[in-house]
């Protein structure tokens, strides 16, 4: 039940469940090298997804004498608790639209109570969304289980019975840094500088963690303000990691993937090649820094012509 899956390496063992054996990280990898250009047949309308061939196969590999072998069945050893689906549909009063916090690429996110336990939960229900839908559902879970900071989101669980899918998370309750950030409704209170600045302290020690903590590295490659979800006092977490990957270890610099990730924050030199960095995450990073510093969207089409795109609009005023 429940437990963290104690096989990334970290040099913070407060923040893990330490070093370890096991088939986890092999499992991760396999799921990384699958990800390659023949699997990306279905693109979600905000995520760019542009094919490139993946010429690193599973060379993206931490120390081989540390290396777990490659389980044949990659949720085979998951120790995040399952639910059935009938518990899930109990815990969010059968899915019902007043319980629904928002809606994503993955599909819909639901507040729930687990009638086992009485915890406040983020339940997301994944579309039908095929392969690659399933793919983000196992890679999500298996980070999910291996990766444990104070400033990433807690997995709690989730469901696959038959061809559902389904994430639980620990719920957050100010919801995500943008519903904070833009388009506020008016009797909502725009945030103070210092919160600005606690928000991006916070996913900069998630991003540092994942970045120069966790063994082997992994790369986010979804870094955005609405996958920085906000607890009690603001207290940022990084969320959503189905398209996180393992990054380059040894003397490689990028790891070779098809493009993912979204419009406005997504590295160019990424966007271009499909070489992706750990670097890919902090132009990410320094993306939502700007949104966070100019109460500006990263991608804004009702703007005038020109200031469209975030980043390219600051870069003209330089
Ligand atoms: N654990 C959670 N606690 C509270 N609210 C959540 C939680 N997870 C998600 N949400 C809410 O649900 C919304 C949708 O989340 P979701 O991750 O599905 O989509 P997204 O991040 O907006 O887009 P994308 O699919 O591109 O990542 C979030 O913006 C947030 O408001
Ligand atoms: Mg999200």
């Amino acid at each position: 039940m429940g437990g963290c899956f104690p096989c990334f390496g970290s040099s913070n063992n407060k923040e893990t469940g330490g070093g370890g054996g096991g088939g986890a990280v092999g499992a991760v990898k396999e799921l990384n090298r699958k990800d390659s250009a023949k699997d990306g047949s279905i693109a979600q309308s905000h995520h760019v997804n542009r094919v490139s061939s993946d010429k690193s196969k599973s060379r993206n590999g931490s120390d081989p004498k540390k290396e777990p072998a490659i389980p044949k069945e990659p949720t085979a050893h998951i120790a995040a608790q399952t639910f059935t689906f009938r518990e899930l549909a109990a815990a969010t009063k059968n899915f019902r639209p007043e319980c629904l916090l928002g809606e994503g690429g993955f599909g819909r996110v639901y507040k729930g109570r687990l009638e086992s336990t009485g915890q406040v939960v983020a339940v997301k229900q994944l579309d039908r969304n095929g392969l690659q839908g399933n793919r983000e559902f196992l890679v999500e879970v298996l980070m999910l289980s291996l990766l444990h900071h104070s400033n990433l989101v807690n997995l709690i669980g989730y469901c696959a019975d038959g061809d559902q899918r389904l994430l639980v998370y620990e719920f957050m309750p100010l919801g995500s840094l943008e519903d904070h950030l833009h388009d506020l409704p008016p009797d909502k209170e725009p945030l103070d500088w210092n919160t600005r600045m606690k928000i991006a302290a916070g996913a900069a020690k998630g991003l540092e963690y994942l970045h120069d903590k966790a063994n082997p590295p992994v790369i986010y490659r979804d870094l955005k303000s609405s996958n920085i979800l906000l607890d009690e006092g603001f207290h940022p977490k990084l969320s959503d990691f189905g398209l996180a990957k393992l990054g380059p270890v040894g003397d490689k610099t990028h790891v070779s993937t098809r493009v993912m990730g979204t419009y406005g924050y997504c590295a160019p030199e990424y966007a271009m090649t499909g070489q992706l960095t750990l670097k890919s995450d902090v132009y990410s990073f320094g993306v939502v820094f700007l949104e966070l510093i100019t109460g500006r969207k990263a991608i804004d089409n009702t703007r005038p012509p020109g200031e469209h795109n975030l980043v390219a609009w600051l870069l003209r005023g330089l």
